[in-house]
């Protein structure tokens, strides 16, 4: 029989429509978490030591990541009951960086068939034919995916990034506005870059003091950290 050919889901695109069976029960795929930011992302296997390291990170930050609005939901290509295994030893026996006793109640999809993790481009045969690597998609409350990155392996996710890519995706949406490199809340921001001469002639005459032109085309603003905050997280 011929194997299904899945193409990747780009950004922009609708994220994939699946149903899973998960550590918390079955999900219906985005619908469940329609009017909510999801991060969903794929590790290598069970039991490992990066992908317990990961676990303990994200789960150990999830109500940080709620109160933005965002829930998280893990799948990897091992079974319900080695997912339960994994996680009840985690909560059980693993200290690890000042984190003990480390529940993870977010889903955790058990995709063995690997249905999921090849609609959403999570195997790559050059790294491994039996695990998917770490992907990460970060789906808007319209089920759009906003952000996809990769991981090899035998790389550990920076989840402090993931935070600041969450809130730089809100903080564009809620204030048109686009975030330059490294940005954090309370750096400056960058404008809608001009569309007409008129525009950029009035940009670089402009007097306003919380605007700064670097040149027609790249002009940044202030935007302060509690403006951004107050906006995205619920307290
Ligand atoms: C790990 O999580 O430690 C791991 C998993 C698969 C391959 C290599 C490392």
């Amino acid at each position: 029989m011929e194997k299904e050919v899945f193409s990747m889901p780009r950004i922009g695109d609708k994220a994939p429509e699946f149903k899973a069976i998960t550590t918390q029960g079955e999900i219906n795929f985005p619908a469940d978490y329609s009017g909510s930011w999801v991060i969903l992302f794929s590790h290598p296997a069970d039991f490992t030591p990066v992908c317990t390291s990961e676990f303990m990170t994200f789960a150990s930050m999830e109500k940080q990541f709620n109160a933005a609005n965002c829930k998280l939901v893990g799948l990897s290509v091992d079974g319900l009951y080695s997912h339960i295994a994994w996680l009840r030893t985690i909560k059980e026996k693993i200290e690890y960086k000042g984190m003990k006793d480390v529940e993870v109640t977010f889903p955790l999809i058990e995709d063995i068939t690997m249905e999921v993790a090849s609609k959403y481009g999570m195997m790559m045969p050059g790294e491994s034919n039996t695990k998917a690597v770490r992907a990460v998609f970060v789906i808007d409350p319209k089920g759009i995916i906003r952000t996809i990155i990769y991981y090899p392996l035998s790389l550990g996710r920076n989840f402090d990034e993931l935070y600041r890519v969450l809130i730089a995706l809100q903080t564009a949406d809620v204030f048109s506005v686009a975030t330059p490199a490294d940005w954090r809340p309370g750096d400056d921001v960058i404008v809608p870059t001009a569309g007409s001469c008129g525009v950029a002639k009035e940009r670089m005459e402009s007097k306003a003091e919380d605007v700064k032109c670097y040149d027609w085309f790249f002009c940044t603003k202030k935007l302060d950290k509690d403006t951004v905050l107050n906006k995205i997280i619920k307290k």
